[in-house]
């Protein structure tokens, strides 16, 4: 951590199995690395989030193991490991994962995990991993 308290990421390789292996618990992102504002998070899905939506970020969500249903109030896509989804701002979705799902998120560092919705699986200060 510099003076300001920023935390300053050294110019390391990030292994995403290393790091998923450190937590277990689900809807909890973690920061994994942070560029030009935006934040590389980790998280594990199991079972149903909160339908939100996000008014000024799109989300990026890669999925390195398993799959989930990314639901949208007209449709829900399927997402599957090695593939990404981009959630654009202003749609509201809700992650659904039948079993444990390990996923990759992309995001400006602002984005709240529940968006607009405040409720107990909001995360407002995201442990760095
Ligand atoms: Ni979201």
């Amino acid at each position: 951590m510099n003076f300001a308290g920023i935390i300053i990421y050294t110019m390391e390789k990030v292994n995403l199995a290393e790091k998923l292996s450190v937590f277990s618990d689900y809807f909890n992102p973690r920061i994994a690395g942070e560029l030009n504002g935006q934040q590389v998070k980790l998280v594990k899905f199991k079972g149903e989030f909160v339908w939100h939506h996000h008014d000024h970020e799109d989300e990026l969500f890669y999925v390195v193991k398993g799959s989930f249903d990314m639901q949208m109030r007209d449709r829900t896509i399927t997402v599957n490991a090695r593939e990404f989804l981009i959630m654009p701002r202003g749609v509201e979705h809700k992650p659904v994962a039948k079993e444990e799902v390990e996923i990759m998120l992309f995001e400006p560092a602002t984005t709240l995990n529940t968006g607009n919705i405040e409720n107990e699986l909001t995360v407002k200060n995201l442990q760095k991993i």
